[in-house]
């Protein structure tokens, strides 16, 4: 057992895994070191398997500025790695544990099969509809994301109501980082702690095993709980650990881990 830095409560073990860090590395081979159950709560938006440039310039963002490396999986393989890492997610877990997965409308098909064939109960298909979608002539623009809220066992779960009428639509406006690097896909920091109230308590531990810029992970530690995070992208991952630290430094946090010794 160790203790965080960031809750009072001790977590369970999490094998060659120290709370509170980041790994760089393949979430399909990080995940099976994962002891089973000992996850309270999983986030997490995985690539999407589309033609995806993350370097293009639309917007008010600059080509320039968005940061390289960004890890895609071939549209022929989504199936097979979002079934690997799905099983994965419900074997790591606990009893009352859940699972928030994004997912664009084109790869949704590939989503449900993969949550439907690990086991998992979806108990909400949530809508996040966003303020702005890529321009386009014969189509119309696409403004929301797939949020699938699953569980394991759909009797026993975390839920803390903070709403009185909590619809399943929720509209959040995306984050733009002006005049400083920034990534392509990073999430809304009032759309994940709005899971992460809803599914956790503070001292649980939250995964997300594809971490990106790191949104997951700085929004738990701001709530009290616990992270763990994976990324290949030796880019992101060192963006993401570079954000750790920068907002350890704002709220007075003494040390940021990173570890790169789940490389693979
Ligand atoms: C959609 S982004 C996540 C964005 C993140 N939620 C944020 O707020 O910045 C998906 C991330 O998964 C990473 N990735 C792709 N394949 C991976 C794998 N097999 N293991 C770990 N990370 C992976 C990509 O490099 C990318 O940074």
């Amino acid at each position: 057992m160790q203790d965080g830095e960031t809750g009072s409560v001790k977590i369970q073990d999490i094998g060659p895994f120290s709370p509170d860090t980041i790994y760089r590395g393949d979430a399909l081979l990080l995940l099976p070191e994962v002891p089973a159950g000992a996850v309270d709560l999983i986030v997490t938006d995985p690539p999407f398997a589309i033609d995806f440039r993350a370097q293009r310039t639309n917007y008010n963002r600059t080509g320039s500025r968005v940061l390289d490396g960004y890890c895609e999986v071939a549209p022929d393989k989504y199936g097979d790695f979002t079934n690997r890492w799905m099983e994965e997610a419900y074997r790591v877990l606990s009893p009352t544990g859940s699972l928030y997965v994004f997912s664009g409308w084109n790869r949704l098909k590939e989503v449900l099969c993969g949550l439907d064939g690990a086991g998992f109960h979806t108990i909400n298909h949530l809508i996040w509809k966003f303020q702005f979608g890529v321009f386009t002539r014969r189509r119309y623009v696409t403004s929301h994301y797939h949020i699938l809220f699953a569980v394991k066992d759909p009797l026993h779960y975390t839920f803390n109501k903070q709403d009185h009428y909590p619809e399943d639509v929720w509209v959040i406006r995306r984050e733009y980082w002006k005049g400083k690097k920034k990534t392509a896909t990073k999430l809304p920091r009032d759309l994940v702690s709005r899971i992460i109230a809803y599914s956790s308590n503070p001292g649980d531990l939250v995964l997300d095993p594809f971490i990106g810029s790191g949104t997951v992970a700085v929004v738990a530690r701001e709530m009290g709980r616990h992270f763990l995070g994976f990324e290949v992208s030796s880019e992101y991952y060192a963006f993401a650990l570079e954000r750790l630290r920068e907002e350890s430094m704002r709220i007075g946090i003494k040390s940021e881990r990173g570890n790169a010794e789940g490389e693979n």
